[in-house]
């Protein structure tokens, strides 16, 4: 395929890795308003016990928990936005009822402190034996719950993310469990010299943990975002980056630098996952996903759309006329940018109206890989992008409904293990060993 990198050759036997976002995709939008959208559940434990249990018998690597620390009450008027639980204590309650799946929970580095969050997923990593993950994000607002006046400068988050990380997995190790003696005859509960307090550095937090981790733990490490700060901060520790690529050119190019990035850091270019999101539109017919499409579009608040579309690309498109072209002088700003955000630049140059952008695949997906159609053609979508080398697998953002979701799991899925591009059962009871880490 022309313009597609295909450096990545030799992880190409290697399984997709498939998560599922719990977000709610699939009753975002107008979508919540069909009958058979169980909206009234969405903030009950079962309702995502469900979507997690579903997922499980599909054997995908992990449910995926996102999480903004902050809200806008304007969105509630017509839709879900982001009111959520909160994702750490959503996914213990699933661990609960849930066997084999992995739980990847998200937490802030610009905002929560890093011995809170080391000793939240140590402990989900306890209760679930083994499946936690920690989604890094640097987040994209809620500074006003965290007494600060404006948002942290880009390479300020970056900068301070670094030494949070490290600080989060050194914590997770000054209390590893291997320490726990339990000898009853002798009396010696640990070995207290394996348990560690960490050097003594302003600002820094000493440890130790009060969770001890599981023996031989490994919890992995996602990243979310997409700039080449990100990219850096991700090839130095991440295990699988949630990306956004809505076309195969920019995932690969994508993949291709984080690739580069982590080997350059004396990592492995494959130990560095990507995983784009995944927009699913699904029905029997394509008639019928466009209609359901539409139909999640058609009865949403417009404004609503387009004020979110405007805080993803930094620009302002809700006072313009609904039905006038949007001026290229907005877009120019955005030509820079590769992929997703490239792809709506060039929409807007070719003179597409915000009614329009806001209903069209690309805007309505906020930027992501969209596939509105029947499961075979996802299925085609991501053989395609698996075998050109630009995906390493996705987070799966099933929408419109229900039965979109159900069609994911019941049917897209199941071709996926056909093509040998899935695995047919688990192999491993952990979320490290669903991802093949050591
Ligand atoms: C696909 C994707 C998903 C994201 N999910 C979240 C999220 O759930 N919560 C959050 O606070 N920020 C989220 N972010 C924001 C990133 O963590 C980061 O703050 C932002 O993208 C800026 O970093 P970048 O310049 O590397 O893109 C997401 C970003 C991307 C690209």
């Amino acid at each position: 395929m022309a313009g597609v990198p295909t450096l990545a050759a030799p992880e190409t036997d290697r399984p997709l890795v498939i998560g599922l976002s719990l977000s709610p995709t699939w009753v975002r939008a107008a979508a919540w308003r069909r009958l058979d959208s169980r909206i009234e559940e969405v903030f009950d434990l079962d309702f995502s016990v469900d979507a997690a249990r579903r997922a499980e018998a599909a054997h995908l690597d992990f449910v995926f928990k996102p999480d903004a620390l902050t809200l806008d009450p304007t969105v509630l008027a017509s839709a879900l936005g982001f009111a959520t639980l909160d994702p750490t204590v959503l996914l213990s309650a699933v661990a609960a009822r849930t066997e084999r799946i992995g739980l990847v929970t998200t937490a802030s580095a610009t905002f929560a402190p890093s011995y809170l969050v080391a000793r939240e997923v140590q402990s989900l990593d306890r209760v679930s034996r083994g499946r936690a993950g920690l989604n890094v994000v640097m987040s994209l607002g809620g500074q006003q719950n965290f007494g600060r006046a404006h948002m942290p400068p880009s390479d300020e988050r970056f900068a301070a993310a670094h030494a949070w990380l490290d600080d989060v997995r050194a914590l997770w190790a000054t209390f590893p469990g291997e320490a726990l003696a339990l000898d009853r005859d002798t009396g010696a509960f640990a070995d207290v010299s394996a348990i560690h307090a960490l050097p003594d550095r302003p600002g820094r937090p000493r440890g130790p943990i009060d969770v001890p981790s599981r023996r031989g733990a490994r919890i992995p490490i996602l990243q979310a975002g997409g700039s080449p700060a990100g990219k850096d901060f991700a090839s130095q520790y991440a295990d699988a980056v949630f990306a956004a690529a809505a076309t195969t050119d920019s995932a690969a190019a994508q993949r291709e630098d984080l690739r580069a990035r982590a080997e350059a850091r004396g990592r492995a270019p494959g130990d560095v996952r990507v995983l784009p999101g995944l927009s699913l539109f699904l029905a029997h017919t394509r008639d019928e996903a466009f209609a359901l499409h539409a139909a999640s579009l058609d009865a949403s608040d417009l404004p609503q759309s387009l004020a979110g579309l405007s805080r993803l690309l930094g620009i302002d498109l809700v006072a313009l006329p609904l039905d006038e072209r949007i001026p290229a002088a907005l877009a120019a700003g955005l030509q820079r940018e590769q992929g997703p955000v490239g792809a709506i630049a060039a929409l807007i140059a070719a003179g597409i109206t915000p009614r329009a952008l806001a209903r069209s695949a690309e805007g309505a997906a906020s930027l992501h890989w969209t596939v509105i159609g029947t499961p075979a053609d996802a299925v085609a979508q991501i053989v395609a992008r698996a075998r050109a080398g630009a995906i390493d697998g996705f987070i799966a953002l099933p929408a419109g409904s229900w039965g979109s979701f159900a069609l994911f799991l019941d049917e897209v899925v199941p071709a996926l293990v056909d093509a040998g591009l899935f695995r047919e059962r688990y192999d491993s009871a952990t979320l490290a060993g669903h991802l093949g880490l050591s």
